[in-house]
């Protein structure tokens, strides 16, 4: 089969497509021919070897895919060979099959095709649980989302004017800020053009709510002075490369929460209802992921660049038919 291979850790270029043979399916593993994989942030971190797992090249890498499931082992339960699957993992998904437990897997609804099942799943699951679970964000809510063009930023946009917020967009581009306009941004802010503290405190003299921070850098700590009292700041992620310092004053006299999650502490029956939650705003067409570019396996490293350079509008994908 072919595959995207990480020979070593470095930047997105260190990556080669190969050939190399199908893994090996382990009972109670199914195997899936993928159709689509997505490229999200953690896979530039996890090749440049700065995530918070370490995995030692070779590795194939890709968490993101939709495909069909083309062989089953015995004590592989819950799905059949031909079923249509959505699964994430740490890696593996740049390549033509991957082999993995079902629990990784979830049936790709009907209507729902494969580029959009692979768009949808980590940026998705992150900005709701996010948005739902630590913020709690409510009808009314004044929300802000930095970041608002990339793949969990769009998608924050999507869904937390989805709950009833009024979303203000923060973004490095006009065209960024277009497109999360598109999906119903109320107030936009390129950061770049002007300061994000006095155009914050411009568009939302009464304070925000709650805001969404996938960038950290430089944006955090105004877009955190910008909460009102009670408010709930939601630290998702790094992409800037900067990890903010935020003076804790800051939190004791505005007294605001600070708050960040890893998925494996959320406890099962929350998580279950985000996802079903999710899948029902998917299916009945309410979200749908903005995919900006689709490109072949032979061109993996473009699409590496393409989000590790922060140019991604929604998400990137990988066609793998
Ligand atoms: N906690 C979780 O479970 C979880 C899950 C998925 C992702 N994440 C994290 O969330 C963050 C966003 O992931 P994503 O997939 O949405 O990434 P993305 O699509 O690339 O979006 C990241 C955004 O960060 C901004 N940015 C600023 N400086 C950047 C730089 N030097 N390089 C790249 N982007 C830069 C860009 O926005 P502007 O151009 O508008 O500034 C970009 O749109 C990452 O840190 C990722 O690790 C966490």
């Amino acid at each position: 089969m072919r595959a995207a291979v990480c020979p070593v850790h470095g930047t997105p270029d260190v990556v080669r497509v190969v050939d190399q043979p199908s893994p090996e399916l382990a009972p109670g593993q199914v195997r899936v021919r993928v159709g689509a994989a997505a490229v999200n942030f953690p896979d530039v971190l996890l090749i440049a070897d700065e995530y918070q797992i370490s995995v030692p090249p070779p590795f194939v890498p890709g968490s993101e895919f939709a495909g069909v499931i083309t062989e089953t082992s015995e004590g592989a339960e819950g799905f059949v060979v031909g079923a249509r699957v959505a699964g994430t993992g740490l890696y593996g998904a740049f390549a033509d099959e991957v082999a993995l437990s079902p629990a990784a897997l979830s049936p790709i609804p009907d209507g729902v095709d494969e580029r959009t099942a692979a768009a949808f799943g980590v940026a998705y699951r992150t900005a709701y649980h996010a948005l739902r679970s630590m913020a709690r964000v409510h009808e009314g809510d004044e929300l802000i989302v930095l970041g608002a063009g990339g793949g969990v930023g769009l998608a924050a946009v999507q869904l937390g004017v989805q709950l009833g917020a009024s979303v203000t967009a923060v973004a490095s581009s006009t065209e960024k800020l277009d497109v999360a306009a598109g999906y119903g941004a109320k107030r936009l802010i390129n950061h770049r053009a002007i300061g994000l503290r006095a155009a914050l405190k411009a568009a939302l003299p009464d304070g925000a709510d709650a805001v969404v921070d996938p960038v950290g850098g430089e944006l955090s700590e105004p877009a955190l002075r910008s909460l009102r009292r009670g408010g709930r700041f939601v630290t998702i992620g790094f992409a800037s490369g900067a990890i903010p310092h935020i003076p804790l004053n800051l939190v004791l006299v505005k007294g605001v929460y600070v708050l960040g999650f890893q998925f494996q502490d959320v406890p099962p029956e929350e998580f279950a209802r985000n996802e079903r939650e999710l899948r029902d705003r998917l299916t009945s067409g309410r979200v749908s992921p903005h995919i900006c570019a689709v490109y072949p396996l032979a061109d993996t490293v473009a699409a590496l660049r393409h989000v590790a350079e922060g140019r991604a509008i929604g998400k990137v994908l990988i066609d793998l038919t």
